[in-house]
């Protein structure tokens, strides 16, 4: 079914007091390499990254596909935030905030109760990482050991 149809439904469910609050997922489909590729197993659509202009890049898609929902989603709550992968943190630390100004251009209030998880490697979760994405907002995060 088509997004715009499937969004234009859910609007008019939350009109009839019928709607369900929306869960949002982001993902950011790149990795650090690894050998064998994709951990040996892993069935995500990533790629190796290569660099961070791959995450601009891609930011940048965000960025706009989130103008291209505003609309939609306007006075729909909101049910919670995952931000997945591939490696959600691979990030720099000023990105965070900027992930989440996403989410609140979308969802202006976003309810105290509403989890927002972040999935990534250890490897990649320093001190200051892990304080920039609680600075930004987000109250959870998610990592197994699979490499
Ligand atoms: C897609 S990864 C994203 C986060 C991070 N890149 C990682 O590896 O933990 C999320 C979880 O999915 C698991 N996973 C990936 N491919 C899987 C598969 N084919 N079957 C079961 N779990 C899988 C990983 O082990 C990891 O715990
Ligand atoms: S790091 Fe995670 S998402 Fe990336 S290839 Fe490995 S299991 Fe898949």
């Amino acid at each position: 079914m088509p997004v715009q149809q499937t969004l234009a439904d859910r609007q008019k469910l939350h009109s009839l007091k019928m709607g369900s609050p929306v869960n949002l997922y982001f993902g950011v489909p790149y990795c650090i390499q690894t050998d064998p590729g994709k951990c040996g197993y892993c069935l995500f659509p990533v790629e190796v990254f290569s660099g961070n202009i791959d995450l601009e890049i891609y930011f940048d898609y965000l960025r706009r596909e989130a103008a291209m929902y505003k609309d939609f989603l306007k006075d729909i709550p909101l049910g919670a935030v995952f931000f997945g992968g591939g490696t959600s943190n691979l990030y720099k630390e000023t990105k965070y905030g900027e992930l989440m100004d996403l989410v609140r251009q979308l969802f202006p209030v976003i309810p105290e109760y509403v989890d927002i998880t972040l999935e990534g490697i250890p490897q990649l979760f320093t001190r200051e990482k892990i304080k920039a994405i609680k600075d930004a907002g987000m109250n959870r995060i998610s990592m197994a050991f699979s490499r």
